[in-house]
């Protein structure tokens, strides 16, 4: 019934989201993650799926039930989401990067859960793929979108970040405000561009910042026929 309510702008479009966090094995049952719900993510496929888009929802582990209609891929390591997504990347006008991806991961991954011996303990940790710069390098006609969750100097590493990965649009968040936090169902969220035009915007709900998003992006999508 609520998906009537909405313009079906971008109908005939392929939108994939990636949401959640990654984790990185440390041994079978332990592992490196980050603090992410999935929420603001999956309000972004659900909306676009309202709006007529054909949604893939990349996610990694989270408590979320998928939003009806979009096909959601369950992933869990970066290497695993990495590939997933660089596998549909021909197939889809839009790439909407909201998953909070661990960027080290442990050298080596203990076949047994790792006993406690000494005081104290050093992990070894590789760095990861950055599957977003990869993805402005891959890029075709793909409307590229990522977020930046940030705790200081907001405009400033969202600015580096838009260039450096050569992206369409980047929403930077400012986390630690107790709205503008994580698992929260309110977000407070500037959308930059890379002409250096920035949008704030008050706290508002994740399906509202979602919508706000769309719009952007079937904007850049009209303008690219
Ligand atoms: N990202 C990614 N792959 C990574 C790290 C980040 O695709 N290995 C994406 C995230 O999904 C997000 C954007 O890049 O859309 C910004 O993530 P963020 O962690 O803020 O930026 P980093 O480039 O990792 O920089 P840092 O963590 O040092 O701030
Ligand atoms: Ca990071």
């Amino acid at each position: 019934v609520k998906a009537a309510l909405y313009p079906k702008d971008l109908s005939g479009k392929k939108i994939m989201v990636s949401a959640g966090p990654t984790r990185e094995a440390i041994d079978p049952v332990r592992y490196i993650s980050n603090r992410s719900s999935g929420k603001m993510g999956y309000e972004i496929a659900r909306a676009a799926e309202y709006r007529g888009a054909e949604v893939t929802l990349v996610s990694g582990p989270v408590s979320l039930a998928s939003p009806l209609g979009v096909d959601r891929l369950s992933v869990t390591s970066v290497g695993e989401m990495a590939e997933t997504i660089f596998s549909r990347l021909d197939d889809v006008d839009a790439v909407i990067k909201v998953a909070a991806v661990a960027d080290y991961r442990p050298r080596t991954r203990a076949e047994h859960k790792i006993k406690k011996k000494s005081d104290d303990m050093t992990l070894e940790l590789d760095k990861n793929i950055d599957i977003l710069k990869e993805l402005g390098k891959r890029k075709t006609r793909q409307v590229l979108v990522g977020f930046a969750a940030e705790t200081q100097s907001l405009a400033e590493n969202a600015r580096k970040k838009i260039e450096a990965k050569n992206l369409d649009m980047i929403v930077g968040n400012l986390v630690g405000d107790p709205a503008s936090g994580f698992g929260t169902d309110t977000n407070i969220v500037t959308f930059f561009h890379p002409d250096g035009r920035k949008e704030p915007f008050e706290s508002m709900g994740k399906d509202v910042v979602a919508h706000e998003l769309l719009n952007r992006v079937s904007g850049l999508l009209k303008e690219r026929l």
